[in-house]
């Protein structure tokens, strides 16, 4: 592997759910955020709303970001033009997540160069009603995702990740062998479990149903984990009409 410092904080960041009470000044957050807004774009359709609350913020973070795919903004420039939008709101969204996301990467990464820590939080579309109401936030921005940061309090090590060969496929995808897809599920399972990832966090989800328990934090890992995640509907299904209530309709064809 090359070595270089950029590598070095890519390879090297954690999320983290622990942070010292002191707050980032004017300049980092400052620099932050513009690091993020330089991320490639199909049309910065991208925004960031930030709190700064220490007592309420998940983790005690000293600062909450939030990061909306806004469509809003694009708008209010297309009516100025003289124009009015008729490209599908699907679309929009798709494209709105990539700009959105890739700001908030770029935000990840200035901030683990500047010594602060950050961990993104996946419940915030299901909280949009309430970030609408506290942000006073206009149709056609949707809150996708939360991102904590701060100074941390904790160093964790960097957390597993697949193999290369599980990633990477060169000219066509492959037919995977049961056993890249074993090697592939110990290496995560392994390597959490040599983490104490779970168990530290007491983060096993149960089971629904009439399913027996037949894991402890001796077996359980990454791939129990995410199997018990997403094999189980612990999640509303109601996505759609979140989407709508923020102004955008995605089931809409013509
Ligand atoms: C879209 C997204 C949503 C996430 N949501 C949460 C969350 O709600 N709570 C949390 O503690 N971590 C959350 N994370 C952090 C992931 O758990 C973390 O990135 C993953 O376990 C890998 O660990 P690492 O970031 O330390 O490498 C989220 C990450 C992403 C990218």
């Amino acid at each position: 592997m090359i070595e270089n410092s950029v590598i070095e904080y890519m390879l090297n960041r954690k999320s983290i759910r622990s942070y010292t009470d002191e707050m980032p000044s004017e300049e980092v957050i400052q620099t932050i955020v513009r690091a993020g807004q330089q991320a490639p774009f199909a049309s910065q359709l991208g925004s960031v709303l930030m709190t700064r609350d220490l007592k309420n913020n998940p983790f005690h973070a000293p600062i909450l970001f939030i990061i909306c795919v806004d469509v809003y903004r694009w708008e209010r420039i297309m009516a100025r033009c003289g124009w009015t939008m008729v490209a599908e709101d699907l679309l929009l969204i798709l494209l709105g997540m990539q700009d959105a996301t890739l700001m908030a990467e770029n935000m990840v990464m200035a901030a683990e160069s500047l010594g602060l820590g950050s961990c993104f939080l996946g419940e915030i579309p299901y909280n949009a009603e309430e970030i609408i109401e506290q942000y006073k936030l206009p149709p056609r921005v949707f809150p996708m995702v939360g991102l904590t940061m701060g100074y941390p309090a904790e160093s964790p090590p960097p957390r597993p990740r697949y193999p290369l060969e599980f990633v990477l496929f060169e000219d066509e995808y492959p037919i995977f062998d049961d056993e890249l897809v074993q090697r592939s599920m110990d290496i995560m399972d392994e390597g959490y479990r040599a983490q104490d990832y779970y168990s530290d966090s007491k983060a096993m989800i149960g089971l629904l149903g009439d399913r027996e328990e037949t894991f402890n934090y001796d077996t359980y890992g990454w791939s129990e984990h995410i199997c018990r995640k997403w094999g189980q509907n612990l999640f509303p299904r109601d996505l759609l009409a979140r989407f709508e209530r923020c102004g955008f309709d995605l089931s809409r064809r013509e």
